[in-house]
């Protein structure tokens, strides 16, 4: 066995690398054989053609880096961009004009601390409102939908970003136009730095848009012209719009050069409903890589793992040590197979009918692995195996850097005395999500909270269900324990049945279906006065279909 294959192995079963003692570390997969390797070798056969540069921030343009001292004033327009190579695509697009350069959907640079003052100019022919996510600001400068901008109005925000260093992101919240803004373009990063970040960039010698690299996972469909299209049927408008081509940063079929040391991704899943089984794999293989952070910044220490979920309005953090590789042979980005449980009617389960069916364009569970079997299909489903990235591996400097045993320190897990509070995620038969029986009303706010209160919430996802990424406005939050989780999901659990985001500070949980999870909130912020914010699935046609619920932090 070469040293690589060995490596391979150890990081397969994941055994603790460079980390050193590593909590929590995760068993092996039980699939990690015959099956795997035909899978993943698929998989690389498909990513060998990726032929288009991956598009990376720059200094201006689409995604160029913008300091936030430089975002005063962003228009949201219609706008065109060649997504698909010679073509042109309409699309929406965040706009700054900063030292005489124009910036499509910035990417902003923050420092923990600074202030954000922007003023929002609507020039689309609907409303729409840009909401921070994951930041907790006052419910007025957060963006929540509750309050939205007209055609040809514009808004002003300004507050501290006093959250831990991470990757945000952007995107609209007018209730209503939700999942079409934003598939149709409307998504940018912002980045928050602090002392724990710099240290990292130090320690592994990380230069952002080079060795750091954010990754916007998206999928789309196109009609023939090259246009988007979005159109829902009411089965879809359930269960979600699930494009067939993947996007990473607006380009598809990507491909990166990359040298032979410590590169970090900094992957958001800005996809309508599409959920993904990520991992790095080569030769057949997985090639294990270290989980550095989640949505709300660094974990306390890198988690070794090969292979983890990330559902829409994730983030996460990864650092992958490409001297593991094998230099003669590319690592591919993939999305490993898996049951997308979208076990929300139909199939003779005792249904009871309501007026949205299953839908023929979305996976099935027990069809999964046959159709894993045919890589070519023309309709690619959610949890379908996928290349999403190619890797070429160049020769570089001599680079000694070794894997950091800490990265941050943690807001405790306050697990409160009190019985949660019960979060009944379900759907009635109008075609409609609910939570606690309750579909979304923007006027009523369905709880309140006190403010500086500790509470635990259990989210409870129903069997016959989807998937649910449950996203808080207002608070990030961590999670205490998973119970009754699918085997999909028990396959990558470790203690208390989490999973590896699970080990991080979080804005969004991914709730599969009978899984009752439990998450400690704490309420506490320097806003005074009460302060309104909303909770909702991030599949963002489930919180069109009232997925969405309204509560208030009374002061
Ligand atoms: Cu990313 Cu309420 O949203
Ligand atoms: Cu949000
Ligand atoms: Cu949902």
């Amino acid at each position: 066995m070469s040293i690589f294959t060995r490596r391979h192995f150890i990081g397969s079963i994941g055994a603790l690398g460079a980390a050193g003692s590593v909590p929590g570390v995760l068993a092996a997969n039980p699939r990690a054989t015959g099956a795997m390797t035909k899978e993943i070798t698929g998989i690389e056969k498909e990513a060998a053609s990726f032929a288009n540069p991956l598009r990376l921030p720059g200094s201006s343009g689409l995604f160029g880096v913008l300091p936030v001292s430089e975002f005063r004033e962003v228009q949201v327009v219609r706008s065109e961009i060649e997504v698909l190579p010679g073509r042109r695509t309409p699309f929406l697009a965040y706009v700054v004009e900063s030292g005489g350069k124009k910036f499509l959907n910035p990417a902003i640079l923050a420092r923990r601390g600074d202030e954000m003052r922007v003023r929002m100019i609507n020039r689309i022919d609907q409303p729409t409102v840009i909401h921070w996510h994951g930041l907790s600001v006052d419910s007025r400068n957060d963006g929540n939908g509750l309050k939205v901008v007209p055609p040809g109005r514009s808004m002003d925000y300004d507050f501290t970003l006093r959250d831990r260093s991470s990757m945000y992101w952007y995107h609209p919240h007018a209730h209503g136009y939700i999942p079409q803004q934003a598939y149709h373009g409307l998504a940018s990063l912002l980045f928050v730095e602090d002392d724990d970040e710099s240290a990292l960039r130090k320690e592994l010698d990380l230069a952002l848009g080079d060795t750091e690299i954010p990754l916007v996972l998206q999928d789309r469909e196109f009609d023939a012209q090259g246009r988007l299209r979005y159109a829902p049927t009411a089965a879809q408008s359930f269960g979600g719009w699930v494009g067939d081509r993947l996007l990473v940063n607006l380009t598809e079929q990507p491909f990166i050069e990359a040298g032979r040391r410590i590169v970090r991704f900094r992957i958001l899943n800005g996809s309508n409903a599409r959920n993904y089984r990520l991992a790095f794999v080569q030769g057949g293989r997985p090639l294990g890589f270290f989980l550095a952070g989640t949505d709300g910044g660094l974990l306390a220490q890198p988690l070794r793992i090969d292979q983890t979920f990330i559902a829409p309005g994730q983030r996460l953090d990864v650092l992958v040590d490409l001297r593991e590789a094998d230099p003669g042979l590319p690592v591919t980005l993939a999305s490993l197979t898996f049951d997308p449980m979208h076990n929300e009617g139909g199939h003779g389960m005792g249904h009871t009918g309501h007026a949205a069916p299953p839908m023929a364009h979305m996976g099935h569970g027990q069809h999964g692995a046959a159709r894993a079997a045919e890589p070519s299909h023309p309709m690619a489903m959610e949890g379908d195996a996928r290349a999403l990235m190619r890797i070429d591996l160049k020769p570089s400097a001599k680079y000694e850097r070794r894997m950091p045993t800490a990265l941050s320190s943690l807001p405790a897990v306050t697990a409160s005395a009190n019985p949660p509070r019960r979060m009944q995620l379900g759907h009635n038969d109008k075609g409609n999500w609910t939570i606690n029986g309750q579909v979304f009303d923007p006027k009523v706010a369905a709880l309140s909270v006190q403010r500086g209160a500790r509470e635990n919430w259990l989210i409870e996802n129903a069997e016959r269900s989807m998937p649910h990424p449950m996203h808080l406005h207002g608070f990030l939050f961590r999670v205490i324990e998973r119970l009754g989780s699918p085997a999909t999901v028990r396959e990558l659990a470790g203690a208390k049945g989490l999973l590896p985001q699970d080990l991080g500070v979080i804005d969004t949980v991914h709730v599969w279906p009978g899984e009752s999870v439990r998450i400690a909130i704490d309420f506490a912020h320097p806003h005074a006065g009460d302060q309104d914010y909303v909770f909702h699935c991030h599949t963002l046609e489930h919180a069109e279909a009232g997925m969405m619920l309204r509560y208030t932090v009374k002061a």
